[in-house]
């Protein structure tokens, strides 16, 4: 399947190139291709007419997006519809990647693909805006929500991961304290990468909750993150409101799996074993 990878070069993006090198694809990083240029966007769509459109590209510093919502909203939504609109013109499937922040948090079991979005902050509602346009816009969608991402490649439009982050910290000798009310699931972006071409080559339609299995704090993580690495900072748990973050976040954002069941597709490893094999791929252990 002819396939564009939009936002090229980062975290998901490079483990979503090399999972599909079977497939022709072509990824376009953002120095050559800025989805809030809508002619630019169309132009390089309509000369290179792929069966299926890749979209990883987002402004996703939740805490920069609160002042930045102009460029949240221009980068996260109005590119998406004007993606979507060239996608049902060229008659081409649209995989939009979006988050577990679309949620609120208030619910206590695992979020269903059916429940409904109700964001805290200005990156949650501006991915609930983009996955509206492309739903609206696009009758061959496919919108992947996934939560903690890390990978080898780390985060771009965050400076890193999560997983490199807390190594850095830990080795610096500084007390460390990590939020413990905030409960998801970290996940490998090698390990979404597969199942999302498996949704793709399945036809799967509509939006699926993709994630690592297991639930966590950012606590437990980091706490797992060390006990792999025999690291022994000076570390503890802190809450949300002590830690004070400009955005309000989720305070339970575990995203049931529930439809890459119905396509008869196996979960993701548990969030551990994930863990751990990207720290061994890393070279950490
Ligand atoms: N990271 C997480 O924990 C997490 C959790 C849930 C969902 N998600 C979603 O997962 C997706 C991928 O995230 P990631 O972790 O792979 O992040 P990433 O490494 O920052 O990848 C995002 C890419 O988008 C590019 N980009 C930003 N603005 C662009 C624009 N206007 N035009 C074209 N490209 C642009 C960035 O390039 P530059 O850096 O060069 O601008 C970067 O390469 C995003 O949709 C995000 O909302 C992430």
């Amino acid at each position: 399947m002819k396939t564009v990878l939009l936002g090229g070069g980062g975290q998901l993006a490079t483990d979503l190139e090399q999972v599909l090198s079977d497939w022709p694809v072509t990824a376009l990083p953002h120095s050559e291709l800025d989805v809030c240029n809508f002619d630019d966007v169309k132009r390089a769509l309509e000369s290179k007419k792929p069966d299926v459109v890749i979209n990883t590209a987002a402004f996703h510093h939740v805490d920069n997006c609160e002042d930045q919502w102009e460029r949240a909203f221009n980068v996260n939504a109005f590119a998406c519809q004007n993606l979507a609109a060239v996608c049902a013109d060229i008659d081409a499937t649209l995989v939009h990647i979006s988050t577990d922040y679309v949620f609120s948090g208030t619910q206590s079991k695992p979020y269903s693909e059916l429940d409904l979005p109700d964001p805290l902050s200005v990156y949650g509602a501006s991915k609930v805006a983009g996955e509206f346009f492309i739903k609206t816009y696009c009758p061959k969608h496919i919108i992947v929500r996934s939560s903690g991402l890390y990978g080898l490649a780390g985060a771009s439009g965050k400076g890193g991961n999560f997983v490199e982050t807390m190594i850095r910290l830990a080795k610096s000798g500084n007390p460390l304290h990590v939020v413990d009310d905030q409960i998801m699931a970290p996940t490998n972006t090698n390990d979404l990468a597969l199942k999302i071409a498996e949704v793709i080559a399945a036809g799967g339609r509509g939006i699926f909750h993709i994630t690592n299995q297991g639930i966590c704090s950012w606590y437990e993580y980091a706490g797992q993150i060390f006990d792999f690495l025999g690291l022994t900072p000076d570390f503890g748990p802190t809450t949300t409101e002590a830690y004070g973050a400009k955005a309000a976040r989720p305070a339970y954002s575990v995203l049931a799996n529930t439809r890459l069941e119905s396509l008869g597709i196996e979960p993701l490893a548990e969030w551990p074993d994930a863990l751990r094999r990207y720290l061994t791929d890393k070279g950490h252990m």
